[in-house]
């Protein structure tokens, strides 16, 4: 059906599910169709040519805007947290307050940094950060057939808007879910907008973003793309789903999480860097 679906990186709980879904969407076609997506190491790459790429928090990490100590804090906070964030023996009960932690502080450090609005887009120019192959396939074909495409992120909405629009792919079906700056008057950084969004805490920010969800509810099917765990929370907004896909995109500690992923996502993308399965998938749909 999807010749994709057959590469030896793809691994599936129920093969016959996945089709009978996929198949199910297709029937219903692009108008009962929405698609919410996490960022950070989902639509952008985890690694290129075999270096990890950054995340939007790790795009700060620029000489433009913060000094060395707190590039080196947030390095340390990264080395501490993040082997928490992805460790498959600890239970998210465990993980909640570590993360709280890593982004109070990380954001903390941030505002102490005064950094400039102005130089957010120079930054991201400066980066290494890249959306993953085939990912102008994707937002172009959502836009085409006019599908929304909900991105949501526990990564920084500034930046996050930033890689999309100099990717050119910023398209209008594009809303997004974020943890936004809050600037002063001469475009300095001094607080984080709204409740902190990190990577466990998905299900609550979808609920507070509920009216969106409403917004969109003549779309019963959802296709769902994530790489945590916690990223199938996403779219516990919505009230009215009849058909839902999740993707999920392995990227990290394969051996020890593809049991969990593979019993919690419908489709697990091992070491994949490319958008060829969801882009597959939605060719067939719509
Ligand atoms: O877009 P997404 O929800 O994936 O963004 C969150 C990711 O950003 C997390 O998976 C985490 O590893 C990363 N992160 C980071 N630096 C921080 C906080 C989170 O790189 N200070
Ligand atoms: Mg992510």
């Amino acid at each position: 059906m999807i010749p994709e679906l057959a590469k030896a990186s793809v691994l599936m709980r129920d093969r016959s599910r996945v089709e009978e879904t996929i198949q199910a969407m297709q029937r219903a076609g692009p108008d009962a169709l929405q698609v919410i997506s996490d960022f950070d190491m989902t639509l952008s790459r985890f690694a290129h040519n075999g270096k990890r790429c950054p995340t939007t928090h790790n795009i700060l990490d620029n000489d433009l805007l913060i000094n060395d100590t707190c590039k080196k804090m947030i390095r340390e906070l990264l080395n501490t947290y993040y082997p928490i964030e992805i460790d498959a023996t600890r239970t998210v009960e465990e993980k909640l307050p570590h993360m709280v932690e890593w982004w109070t502080s990380v954001h903390e450090l941030l505002i102490q940094q005064k950094i400039r609005r102005d130089l957010l887009a120079q930054a991201v120019k400066q980066s290494s950060a890249m959306l993953r192959e085939g990912y102008k396939v994707f937002f172009d074909r959502l836009q085409e057939q006019q599908v929304p495409l909900l991105i949501f992120s526990a990564g920084l909405g500034d930046i996050l808007e930033e890689v999309i629009r100099q990717n050119h792919v910023f398209h209008p079906n594009v809303h997004v879910i974020s943890n936004y700056m809050d600037f002063d008057q001469s475009g300095v950084l001094r607080a984080f907008k709204g409740q902190l969004i990190h990577t466990f805490n998905k299900r609550e920010g979808a609920l507070l973003h509920a009216a969106h969800f409403r917004e969109l509810k003549e779309r019963p099917n959802v296709l769902l793309l994530g790489d945590s765990l916690g990223d199938l929370t996403m779219a516990d907004g919505l009230a009215h789903t009849q058909h839902a896909l999740t993707i999920g995109f392995l990227n990290d500690q394969v051996e020890e999480r593809k049991e969990s992923y593979v019993n919690s996502y419908d489709i697990v993308l091992v070491k994949d860097e490319t958008m060829d399965v969801p882009n597959a998938i939605l060719n067939y749909i719509t």
